[in-house]
């Protein structure tokens, strides 16, 4: 999904651009105060197009394209303002600005422009990272599904254990902010959370980020949830996002465990993703579950091949096999996971299955997730190459 990121002092202008272009385009929007935030934020999202409002001035607007706006891989960026003379029309387009358009009352310009932007952006491959993204760039996977109890944080934490123990530099988050369970699961104790880590947002780097994060035995770092339900709040969408932008400097893989909701939250999630793993069960309601989330994900414009299917208690032949669930869902399966007591034993003890149980069945298929995930990595690198 397009990004497009608004920069104006003024919130009025930002709001009503942003509700027209949601509309319009399809496309994500961020509103941003400043040149200097924008800048900031550029760091850690990379917007398709960046729209400058009237607010900032020519020579600041055109100093800014000239510096960022000839980069590598750079947004095209539209610049709204009443002084349309052709002078600087001329001073835009030298410094590479896309487009210079005024702010008439309904802004239908100011939208065609960034369609228009839009329309021409580089190409983006079948999994939503652009092409010439850099492949140093670790992996962003998210576990979902809009229903509790299927065996999300089971999954999340079992492959990014597994992928931690294959030598790979793993971040697990928990982004089921209210009452995520990893800690429990992994049996850490919460000293420092994601709330912790957005408190100090405006100074927040990649170093300043590893410290909020909280060790496994097995080598995975954890950013574990806030400890109270209320805390949730002030972990915002932006600020998520540019978590898991500085995350993805860092780690090899990202792997993001979400609570039973499509909110903004997990929207944030799927936005940073490179794959999506939909988690279902072999009943008629998880199916059915599964399959309007992701139709509603299409709808709002994610990629069908984002999203990859794993059945969880695959055995528990309750309604239908694996092949009709994929049929139904239209994703592929990835991965089918057996029902085994030795996973709630697991929990109970706060030692994943991989490692309490390596030679189970569920845990050689745990095990084969992470590999398949940990594939995904390579595929995208040779497809670059
Ligand atoms: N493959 C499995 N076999 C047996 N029990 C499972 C399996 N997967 C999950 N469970 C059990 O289901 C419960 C819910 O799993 P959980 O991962 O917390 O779900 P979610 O995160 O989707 O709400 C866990 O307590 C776990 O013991
Ligand atoms: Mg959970």
């Amino acid at each position: 999904m397009s990004l497009v990121v608004i920069v104006d002092s003024d919130a009025g202008f930002c709001r009503r651009l942003r509700v027209l272009l949601e509309n319009d385009t399809g496309a994500r929007c961020d509103e941003v105060r400043s040149l200097a935030e924008a800048r900031e934020a550029l760091g850690l999202r990379h917007p398709d197009t960046i729209v400058l409002g009237p607010t900032i001035a020519p020579a600041a607007a055109l100093e800014f394209a000239e510096s960022y706006g000839t980069q590598d891989g750079a947004a095209s960026i539209v610049y709204v303002t009443n002084e349309t003379s052709t002078d600087l029309l001329r001073r835009a387009m030298r410094a590479g600005l896309r487009d210079v358009v005024p702010a008439d009352q309904e802004y239908g310009e100011v939208v065609r422009a960034v369609q228009a932007a839009l329309d021409s952006v580089r190409p983006r491959s079948a999994e939503g990272v652009a092409v010439q993204a850099p492949v140093s760039r670790g992996r962003v996977v998210t576990v979902f599904s809009t229903k509790g109890g299927v065996g999300k944080t089971v999954i999340s934490c079992n492959v990014a254990v597994a992928l931690a123990e294959l030598g790979l530099k793993t971040v697990l988050v928990d982004l089921d902010l209210q009452f995520g369970d990893v800690g429990i699961m992994l049996d850490l104790t919460p000293d420092r959370t994601i709330f912790d880590a957005v408190q100090s947002f405006d100074r927040l780097d990649a170093e300043m980020l590893s410290g909020f994060l909280t060790p496994h035995a097995s080598g995975l770092q954890v950013l574990l949830a806030p400890v109270h339900p209320e805390d949730a709040e002030v972990v915002t969408v932006s600020r998520i996002s540019a978590v898991l932008g500085l995350l993805r400097e860092v780690a090899d893989f990202v792997v993001i465990d979400t609570a039973a909701a499509l909110d903004d939250a997990v929207l944030a999630a799927i936005d940073s993703s490179d794959t999506v793993y939909a988690v279902a069960t072999m009943d008629v309601a998880s199916i059915k579950n599964v399959r309007v989330s992701l139709q509603k994900l299409a709808q709002m414009g994610y990629d069908h091949d984002l999203t990859k299917l794993v059945i969880n208690r695959a055995d528990s032949k309750v309604w239908l096999d694996p092949g009709e669930a994929e049929r139904s869902i239209d994703a592929p399966v990835v991965a089918e996971l057996p029902s085994d007591r030795l996973v709630p034993r697991s929990v109970n003890r706060g030692v994943p299955v991989v490692l309490d149980a390596p030679k189970s069945g569920v845990a050689r298929a745990l095990a084969a997730l992470a590999k398949t995930v940990a594939a995904g990595r390579e595929e995208a690198k040779s497809s670059v190459a």
